[in-house]
């Protein structure tokens, strides 16, 4: 099976959200329970600073993967939180890990240092996965948030990055 990896664009949109929905109804990927529509995410693409790639799977995407912002302080501003989704027809078969690994060298290109997620304990699937690539697990958030009638648990996972782009002086 090829899995093909590449940039985001405006004709995934549609596919994203679908890809994105089913994980918010399976209650294991997120705190989100609100379904998102293509002008939701819309916004995702553009931001050369946090890429979004998507993998196809006989021209068809299967799942992706986005950076977005970590705080809106100038000195976290290499810090991403990542974000990746798999249909769930597709898991279990090295999408998520392809994403991945397209998508280090790319947050590293756009100048990020520092990749970091939060993941519910139980989500074994997006632990291995973090595991392989290299990320380490910080410790975990005692409850974090609230959903569907239980506080729950996060174990915050980071990677750093080789960024290209050089730090600012301190003098
Ligand atoms: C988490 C997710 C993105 C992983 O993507 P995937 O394509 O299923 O994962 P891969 O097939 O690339 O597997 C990556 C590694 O994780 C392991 N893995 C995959 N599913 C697993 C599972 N259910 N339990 C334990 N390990 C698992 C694989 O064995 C592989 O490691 P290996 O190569 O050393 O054997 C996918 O399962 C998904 O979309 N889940 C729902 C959304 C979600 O939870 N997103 C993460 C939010 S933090």
């Amino acid at each position: 099976m090829t899995i093909n990896i590449r940039a985001a664009q405006a004709t995934d949109l549609a596919a994203i959200a679908e890809i994105y929905n089913e994980g918010i109804r399976g209650r294991l990927a997120t705190f989100e329970t609100r379904e998102r529509t293509i002008s939701d995410i819309q916004g995702w693409l553009g931001d050369l600073r946090h890429p979004v790639l998507v993998a196809e799977i006989h021209g068809k995407v299967m799942g992706w993967i986005s950076a977005s912002s970590y705080r809106n302080r100038e000195c976290y501003a290499g810090i991403a939180e990542f974000s990746v989704y798999v249909a769930g027809q597709a898991r279990g078969k090295g999408v998520g890990s392809a994403l991945l690994s397209a998508f280090i060298p790319a947050c590293e290109k756009a100048g990020l240092w520092k990749l970091v997620s939060r993941i519910f304990p139980e989500n074994e699937a997006s632990r291995a996965l973090c595991r392989k690539h290299g990320f380490r697990e910080v410790g975990i958030y005692q409850k974090h948030a609230w959903l569907e009638g239980n506080w729950r648990d996060v174990v915050i996972v980071e990677r750093l990055l080789e960024a290209k782009l050089s730090i600012p002086s301190q003098s």
